[in-house]
């Protein structure tokens, strides 16, 4: 597929991008900075300017040219966002990212675009990011969660699932949310994992869990692939929590409070990914056992 990506050069693109031409598909990266990606080309531009985003719908890829005029893309896939909170003014997070947000899925399925990935988070879970420590209201984290964030990028986050699933219902393309975990490159193997281990309390507010940043690749080709979808929320984490502590400890010294949904194994993630292995056919390729040896 011909996919316009924006972001593709922040912590998340720089392996998804890559995961994907892997895959075969085309890339154009909308993104303020170059990623220098060979065969895929820099569109240097601001979300947040409408009238640069409609115009990016309709721009040639690497080496397209000599076909004559930009066609329209098959899907876009969105990344592009202030991604946590506290790096800026909340105000210019909630800006940046709920503006950014309408400008893309607008102009893509204004322009007649079928298919469009945003990245949501887990922090609309409204436990990452929440002033206190606070508790999930149930656990494992599911997509049928009554999301509640109280902080400016989680709001940012949910306003723009509101956004995706608005725009879906207009015009029936498939618009798919993944609120993705908390994303590890692979050099982070090295230094994350040994300290969660010795201290499983600095991964509290993200429920233990994580995203294998190339195992993110994956989810987006599934996105891409599988059609007809409609509206779709999906979690985007690997199988097993971060930390090497079962959850009978995690959950009986973290979260004595929450109620469990339904019973979960030892190991299995608490922000649950079971609705992209049953709908999408994930499987992880980088457990971090295997990654961290
Ligand atoms: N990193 C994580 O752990 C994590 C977790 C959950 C969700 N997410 C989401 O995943 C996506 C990617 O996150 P990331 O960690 O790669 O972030 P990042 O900051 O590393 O990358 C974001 C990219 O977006 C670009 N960008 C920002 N504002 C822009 C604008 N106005 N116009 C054009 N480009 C702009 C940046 O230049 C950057 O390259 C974000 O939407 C983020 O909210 C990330």
């Amino acid at each position: 597929m011909r996919v316009l990506f924006t972001g593709g050069s922040g912590k998340a693109g720089k392996h998804v991008v890559p995961y994907l031409v892997a895959q075969g598909h085309k890339v154009l990266n909308f993104d303020r900075v170059p990623l220098g990606l060979p065969g895929v080309a820099d569109l240097l531009g601001d979300i947040c300017d409408a009238g640069q985003v409609y115009s990016a719908m309709r721009t040639h890829a690497a080496d397209e040219m000599d076909e004559g005029p930009a066609k329209l893309f098959d899907a876009v896939v969105h990344f592009a966002a202030v991604p946590r909170y506290g790096m800026v003014p909340d105000t210019e997070t909630y800006r940046v990212n709920t503006v950014g947000t309408y400008n893309v899925i607008e102009a893509a399925l204004k322009m007649g675009v079928r298919k469009v990935i945003v990245a949501s988070s887990e922090t609309t879970y409204g436990v990452c990011f929440s002033d206190g420590v606070v508790d999930p209201k149930v656990l494992p984290l599911e997509e049928d969660y009554d999301i509640d964030p109280m902080d400016s990028y989680g709001m940012s986050k949910k306003v723009n699932e509101v956004t995706a699933r608005s725009f879906q219902r207009r015009f029936g393309a498939d618009v798919y949310a993944l609120r993705i975990g908390n994303v590890i490159e692979p050099h982070e193997y090295a230094t994350v994992f040994p300290a969660a281990a010795a201290d499983p309390g600095l991964r509290r507010r993200i429920t233990f869990s994580y995203i294998d940043a190339r195992d993110l690749g994956q989810i987006v080709d599934l996105c891409l692939k599988t059609d007809g979808l409609g509206f779709q929320v999906f979690n985007a984490v690997n199988d097993e929590n971060s930390v090497p502590q079962p959850n009978s400890e995690l959950l009986a010294k973290y979260f004595p409070n929450v109620p469990l949904s339904r019973p979960v194994g030892e190991r299995e993630s608490l922000l649950s990914n079971r609705k992209i292995k049953d709908m999408l056919g994930f499987k992880e390729q980088h457990p971090w056992r295997k990654e961290v040896s």
